[in-house]
């Protein structure tokens, strides 16, 4: 459904009406009614195109947020834009980076000042079929993550959301993207989230060998070793018990004791919820993309993922909170290989993006 979003500060009869309607009476009216501010104040909907296997019905688009044009193209130039750091050096790019499938390939990110965090970067892609965010989920929605790493110390380094208010306002050439986005009302940090929540909706994953292989009946689409794997995934693996459905998540949260060993250990979903049944749970990530996405795990532990299935082979670590689903799998080596196979044909495409070539001024 087209939607059009109508600002502040024109005819109220518009603004009565325009909102719930199709694009094109919507234009026609303003047209009719007051022609100049059909430019300034009108928003296309950006038509999501879901490459093969993604699925229409799991979208999580909020319905104070509709995805329009406008608000891709600004959230576009704030993800890849350095200057919207404390000392101008970090972009949201700098550590979700396009050729790596939105990740920077470290076991942990560095930041500001060449700080590190304690956690390795997730893939940007498929966020839009998400709830919770991070691997804790402490974001509810994308416009809280979109915003969240501006005022982390060790990511963009603002001292609170009016500095990062101050930079944004700073570039003159932001006003006028800003107002085709949203209307004529002053920049906020909402309205910055929005923008960066919609671009990364548009990262998509999907129509990999295997979306190819199971729905388009492409039969040459993936190896016999990887269909091999893909049993095992099924079967002896386990995996489809948290890593399910079409984006290969249960969208949970599981402690399988990655960095339990630690005595400084992160205790992931239990420092949001403080429920101690939580302890040493994490999100289960997206397998998209897993390919290109090394190293693995939120403490970016493992190189490869053939390390990564050794691991879960094993049992995991175990720990008094250990996930019921894990325990050791006495997979041969041929199923290892073959699982690893598998996993290599979920990269696909549909998140592809060049950077801006030029920023506002
Ligand atoms: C210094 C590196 C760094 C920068 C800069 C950075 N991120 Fe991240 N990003 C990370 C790390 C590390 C995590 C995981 C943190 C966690 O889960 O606690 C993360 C998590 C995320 C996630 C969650 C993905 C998921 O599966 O839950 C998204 C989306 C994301 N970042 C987008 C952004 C956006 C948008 C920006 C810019 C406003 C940004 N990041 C800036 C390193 C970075
Ligand atoms: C009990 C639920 C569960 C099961 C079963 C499970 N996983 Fe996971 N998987 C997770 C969670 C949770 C994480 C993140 C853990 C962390 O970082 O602490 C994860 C992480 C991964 C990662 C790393 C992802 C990344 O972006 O770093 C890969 C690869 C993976 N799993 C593959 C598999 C395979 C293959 C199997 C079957 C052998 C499997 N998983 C079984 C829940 C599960």
């Amino acid at each position: 459904m087209a939607s059009i979003r109508v600002g502040k500060g024109i005819p109220v009869i518009i603004d009565h009406f325009a909102v719930h309607w199709s694009l094109s009476v919507g234009l026609l009216l303003c047209v009719i009614v007051h022609p100049g501010i059909v430019e300034a104040q009108t928003q296309t909907e950006f038509p999501l195109k879901l490459p093969l296997g993604l699925e229409q019905d799991s979208l999580v688009i909020p319905e104070d947020n509709p995805l329009t044009e406008e608000k891709v193209v600004l959230g576009k130039l704030l993800f890849f834009d350095t200057r919207l750091s404390a000392n101008e050096t970090i972009a949201c790019a700098s550590c979700h980076k396009p050729p790596l499938a939105f990740t920077d390939g470290q076991p942990v990110s560095t930041g500001i000042h060449r700080q590190q965090g304690g956690r390795s970067a997730p893939t940007a892609i498929n966020r839009v079929f998400s709830t919770a965010q991070f691997w804790d989920g402490r974001a509810a929605t994308l416009e809280a993550q979109s915003v969240g790493p501006f005022g982390n110390p060790v990511e963009h380094g603002f001292a609170n959301d009016e500095a990062l208010v101050a930079a944004v306002q700073a570039i003159d050439g932001y006003q006028p993207l800003f107002e085709r986005a949203f209307g004529p009302m002053p920049v906020t940090v909402d309205l910055i989230g929005k923008a960066i929540a919609s671009f990364q909706r548009t990262l998509l994953s999907g129509n990999s060998p295997y979306d190819r292989f199971s729905q388009a009946d492409e039969a040459g689409a993936v190896s016999e070793a990887a269909q091999n794997g893909f049993r095992v995934f099924l079967g002896k693996g386990q995996c489809l018990r948290c890593h399910s459905g079409f984006n290969f998540t249960d969208e949970r949260f599981h402690n399988l004791g990655v960095g339990w060993e630690q005595d400084d250990r992160d205790l992931g979903r239990y420092d949001v919820t403080n429920d101690p049944e939580d302890r040493g749970k994490f999100k289960t990530p997206t397998l998209r993309e897993i390919a290109r996405t090394a190293p693995y795990m939120h403490d970016g532990r493992f190189a490869t993922l053939r390390q990564v299935i050794d691991f879960y082979d094993q049992g995991g670590t175990p720990n008094p909170h250990l996930d019921i689903a894990i325990k050791p799998l006495n997979l041969t080596e041929q199923e290892k290989d073959d699982l690893v196979e598998f996993l290599h044909t979920l990269n696909g495409e549909g998140w592809e993006v060049e950077p801006p070539a030029t920023f506002p001024k």
